[in-house]
């Protein structure tokens, strides 16, 4: 079993990296292999909107998405950790997301195998988090990324969050969400 934590923020020390960080915890504990990527440090492109994907399944930008997609590709979970960022993911998180369009089946494919590629069904688990105070701030936001990874062909498990979080380790003032993240990790 082998788990994928890709984390979106620039701070690599805070408080989305420990949270995503818990969660492979976890998974490990249970033997999981875990791998984690900090999309920050990494050369990622935005899409061009060029098409060629949709002729080959491949993305023709030569940078570090082309080693995430072949890790994506041999995961059978991952983790999406993700500030939130103007109400929304950060951009390196968007980047990533909107590359994940060369793994999709394009209507009509092209190539017909190229629809088996995300519907092999790989768990997935959201994790954000956020300053503002009230826990429930963004179950909108949560719920409609849901929907998005459940229509790319991901088998969404559950979204994570952790709310009122500013300086890199308020985390720590949430002790209930470790156990939570842990047990999310174990689980997958
Ligand atoms: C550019 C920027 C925009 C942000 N926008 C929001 C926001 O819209 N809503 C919110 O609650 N927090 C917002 N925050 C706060 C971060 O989401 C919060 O501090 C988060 O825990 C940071 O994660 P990190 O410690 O992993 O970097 C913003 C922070 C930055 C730097």
């Amino acid at each position: 079993m082998k788990i994928l934590g890709l984390i979106g923020s620039p701070r690599e020390n805070g408080n989305t990296a420990t949270l995503v960080n818990t969660i492979l915890e976890g998974a490990a504990e249970n033997g999981a292999k875990t791998k984690v990527y900090h999309l920050a440090r990494m050369d990622l492109k935005p899409c061009k909107g060029c098409m060629s994907c949709s002729l080959d399944g491949k993305c023709i930008i030569d940078d570090d998405m082309q080693e995430l997609y072949k890790e994506i590709m041999s995961s059978d979970a991952i983790v999406i950790g993700s500030p939130i960022y103007m109400w929304q993911m950060t951009a390196q998180t968007k980047t990533i997301v909107d590359r994940l369009i060369a793994l999709t089946c394009w209507q009509p494919c092209a190539k017909p195998e190229f629809s088996r590629l995300l519907k092999v069904k790989t768990k997935l688990v959201l994790a954000y988090t956020y300053g503002n105070p009230n826990p429930n701030n963004f179950d909108h936001y949560f719920k409609y990324m849901e929907g998005l990874f459940s229509f790319l062909g991901f088998d969404v498990q559950e979204s994570i969050w952790v709310s009122g979080t500013t300086a890199l380790d308020d985390i720590y003032h949430h002790s209930e969400i470790f156990e939570r993240a842990k047990e999310l990790g174990k689980k997958l």
